[in-house]
């Protein structure tokens, strides 16, 4: 069985980001022409997912509007001519089925999958933290399902990193069972350094099994005294499986000023009106650096 449900946590108060966060949700904030969110959505949708879980609290009602039919929006685009976008605007509210479930306390990323408990029932499913953008040929939660479908057990997406950045992520250690492939002999969240050796950090994809809520239950409260979804991953991992991947792309921490900085100049040199002309500006600007 393949997930057909992938979990948005966005209940973060998105204080990286203040005073742009005051009142707008960090997710909403824009890269190139879309928000941060509509990237994430975009990503499991082209993996064949078919239903968005978003994990969410108040003051981020934005989001669900974001993804919902608007009447009267298309309805002038429509008076107006304006097929372009209105095109565009149907685009994103038939994107995919959205529900929403709320994080009624900030106890963490691991809390924040504990309450889709309901929602996702007894099935395998993804997660994706609205902070990793990730640009990639083939869908990052496309590459992960993969490797699901072969293991049939949990999936964790990482990257190499240099060794002073190891302390802020979520660190797997394991052995390589084939080529990017690794079967996790221990996660640990936010490692100190010289706890361990390893630099495969996790970045925000997940695809869990539902044991995991069982894990989630028994996991108490961790680093920053939230409770931490690595933790529960190191449970599974000790009860089941747990298999780490080293996706293909470029992954972008858009949940920090300079990760998203860079993830703008990118998605906009790939954008397929813009890139032209951003590129020939960059150029010039590189020229009087
Ligand atoms: C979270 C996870 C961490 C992971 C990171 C990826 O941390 O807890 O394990 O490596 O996302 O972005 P956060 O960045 O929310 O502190």
């Amino acid at each position: 069985m393949l997930p057909t449900k992938a979990v948005i946590p966005v209940a973060g108060l998105g204080t990286r980001f203040l005073p742009a966060t005051k009142v707008i949700p960090k997710e909403m904030l824009t890269i190139v022409d879309r928000p941060t969110i509509q990237y994430i959505v975009e990503e499991v949708v082209a993996s064949g997912i078919k239903e968005v879980v978003l994990v969410t609290a108040s003051g981020k009602s934005a989001i669900e509007d974001h993804f919902d039919y608007s009447f009267e929006l298309e309805t002038f685009l429509a008076q107006k001519g304006k097929l372009d976008l209105l095109n565009e605007v149907r685009h994103i509210s038939r994107l995919i089925e959205v529900v929403s479930v709320r994080q009624k306390e900030p106890l963490g990323l691991g809390h924040a999958v504990q309450v889709t408990e309901q929602v996702i029932g007894d099935q395998p499913f993804v997660v994706c933290l609205g902070d990793d953008l990730v640009e990639s040929e083939e869908p990052c939660v496309y590459q992960m399902l993969k490797v699901f479908e072969k293991y049939q057990e949990a999936v964790v997406a990482v990257q190499e990193v240099a060794e002073e950045d190891v302390r802020r992520y979520g660190i797997a250690e394991g052995k390589e069972v084939e080529p990017g492939v690794y079967q996790v002999e221990r996660i640990i969240e936010k490692p100190e350094p010289g706890m361990t050796k390893s630099r495969l950090a996790v970045i925000g994809r997940y695809i869990l099994r539902p044991e995991i809520y069982d894990c989630l239950k028994r996991t108490l409260p961790g680093i920053g005294g939230e409770i931490q979804l690595t933790d529960a991953l190191d449970t599974l991992r000790t009860e089941r499986s747990l298999y780490a991947y080293k996706f293909k792309g470029k992954r972008f921490d858009a949940g920090d000023k300079l990760g998203y900085l860079q993830a703008t100049v990118h998605l906009a040199l790939d954008h397929p009106d813009l890139g032209h002309a951003f590129k020939k500006y960059l150029k010039e600007i590189v020229a009087r650096l």
